[in-house]
């Protein structure tokens, strides 16, 4: 009994904690409490259940927890660009879990007799989520580390032939509900979960992964969901229903952020028209400039204002963007970063990185603060950011970033953009910034670019 209230109460203090968690990741003054508290959530919830008397052999759980400690040091490993995958890669093992619990339940229950059409409802709804977040979760995180084909490869009736595996799956649930005995129902529940979740990823592109992720994310939250009432675990239930929405309300985050709907994200196959690559769709000549020019404009001007991309992630440049930041304040120029909310390949992305080279937070400001701005702005260094300035997006009708809100950089009245060189960015098509009349590139990665424009600012301030 005394047991029993301990983990009840272990609970209770991991469902807090994990709110806090998010309440607290919200904000980067903040983030770090927001990650400890996560993890004493965890802690709790894990003591909570290990001290609970139903269990009898530790062996199996000791085991488990090795081969979580193999894989997740491992995963924790890699570097900020990687996140999406990496969180893809979570997220089929949340799934995998989800769908295996489900699986043994299953199984126990039939031989105990014990099995009612409302259990088989809730293991069906947790097998049928877990599955095919596992396998669409896999197949996600391969096409953004791209070792399976980014491009969406769609085929007519795809939608039908999609809709059709997963109402087969629910027609065989329903099956299930109705005589839990016919276990041969079963595996093809499973087979048509796991089948489903690859050709549910398979006409969805590169440039729509992060935002499938954050779906898969709240599918995995709605199997743990499922999972805790199963287990009559109140926790798991919290839990996977905080998940559950929070992945839902960055997938809508998202969406809006590229100014598009749901369905054209599932069923739109982004990213089909073949990508423009180095070809120009107009021959308009680029102007580039040398990194002493752009260190005098800079210092010159009395505004700035710094557009980050994943170029600048690519090249672990935020450190000397923080160097150029310094001198150019040092001067008196005012200096701002412009931070449009799906710069790179995750939500915060550029937040991260410029909080780890210190960068004050008040020098940042949110793409529709600074638009009204830019025609004031001197200058516009745009470091490794592609789609997220791209004019096209305001002007071309039909560019597939038509109509997605972009940070206005070409209002500014010079832009310099560093890039290694004229290729396309996620989205893959062509942007008219590059060759814009008050546009100079220079060419190069970010960080040695940056490292050469402040070697000639401290050069010229020393005279
Ligand atoms: P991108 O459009 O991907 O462009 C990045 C640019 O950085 C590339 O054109 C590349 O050009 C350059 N680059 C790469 N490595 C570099 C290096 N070492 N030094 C200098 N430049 C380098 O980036 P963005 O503007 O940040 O846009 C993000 C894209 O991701 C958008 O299409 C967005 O919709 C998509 N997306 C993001 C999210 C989230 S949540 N962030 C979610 C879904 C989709 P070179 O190869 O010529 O150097």
């Amino acid at each position: 009994m005394i047991q029993e209230g301990i983990t009840q109460i272990s609970y209770l203090l991991g469902a807090a904690l994990f709110i806090f968690s998010l309440r607290w990741l919200n904000r980067p003054e903040t983030a770090r409490k927001g990650v400890l508290a996560g993890v004493l959530g965890m802690a709790a919830a894990i003591f909570g259940t290990v001290i609970t008397p139903e269990i009898v052999n530790y062996h199996w759980i000791a085991l488990a927890a090795v081969a979580g400690i193999l894989v997740g040091v491992p995963l924790s490993r890699v570097p900020l660009t990687a996140v999406p995958q990496r969180t893809a890669i979570s997220h089929a093992f949340g799934g995998l879990a989800a769908g295996l619990v489900g699986t043994a339940k299953y199984i126990i229950w039939l031989e105990e007799d014990a099995l009612t059409p409302v259990r088989v409802a809730v293991i069906s709804l947790e097998i049928i989520l877990g599955y095919l977040t596992f396998t669409g979760s896999l197949m996600a995180a391969g096409k953004l580390q791209e070792v399976i084909p980014t491009r969406p490869i769609t085929y007519r009736g795809q939608n039908i032939v999609n809709f059709a595996l997963l109402g087969i799956a629910i027609a065989a649930a329903i099956g299930l509900i109705i005589d839990p005995t016919a276990w041969h129902l079963f595996p093809i529940i499973i087979v048509l979960a796991l089948v489903f979740g690859v050709m549910l990823i398979v006409p969805i592109g590169g440039a729509d992964m992060p935002t499938v992720i954050a779906l898969l994310n709240s599918y995995a939250g709605l199997a743990a969901v499922a999972m805790g009432f199963l287990l009559d675990n109140n926790l798991l239930i919290v839990a996977g229903a905080l998940d559950g929405a929070s992945g839902f309300i960055l997938a809508v985050i998202m969406c809006k952020a590229m100014n598009r709907s749901f369905s054209n994200v599932m069923f739109g196959a982004f990213g089909q028209a073949p990508k423009a690559g180095a070809v120009a769709t107009e021959a308009k000549p680029v102007k580039s400039a040398q990194a002493f020019e752009v260190a005098d404009f800079l210092g010159q001007g009395s505004r700035v204002v710094i557009v980050p991309g994943y170029g600048m992630a690519v090249a672990q440049a935020q450190h000397r963007v923080r160097e150029i930041y310094d001198q150019l304040t040092a001067r008196g120029v005012e200096v701002l970063f412009a931070i449009h909310p799906v710069a790179g390949r995750m939500p915060g992305h550029m937040n991260v990185l410029l909080a780890e080279a210190e960068i004050p937070y008040d020098a940042l400001v949110e793409m529709d603060d600074i638009n009204p701005e830019m025609s004031q702005m001197d200058v516009c260094l745009v470091v490794g950011a592609n789609d997220v300035v791209n004019p096209a997006a305001r002007t071309v009708e039909s560019s597939p970033i038509y109509g997605m809100p972009i940070i206005e950089a070409d209002k500014a009245k010079l832009v310099v953009a560093i890039k290694r060189s004229m290729n396309t960015g996620f989205a893959g098509i062509d942007n008219a910034l590059y060759t814009a009349d008050n546009t100079l590139m220079v060419f190069g990665d970010a960080k040695k670019v940056l490292d050469d424009i402040a070697s000639a600012m401290r050069g010229s301030s020393g005279h």
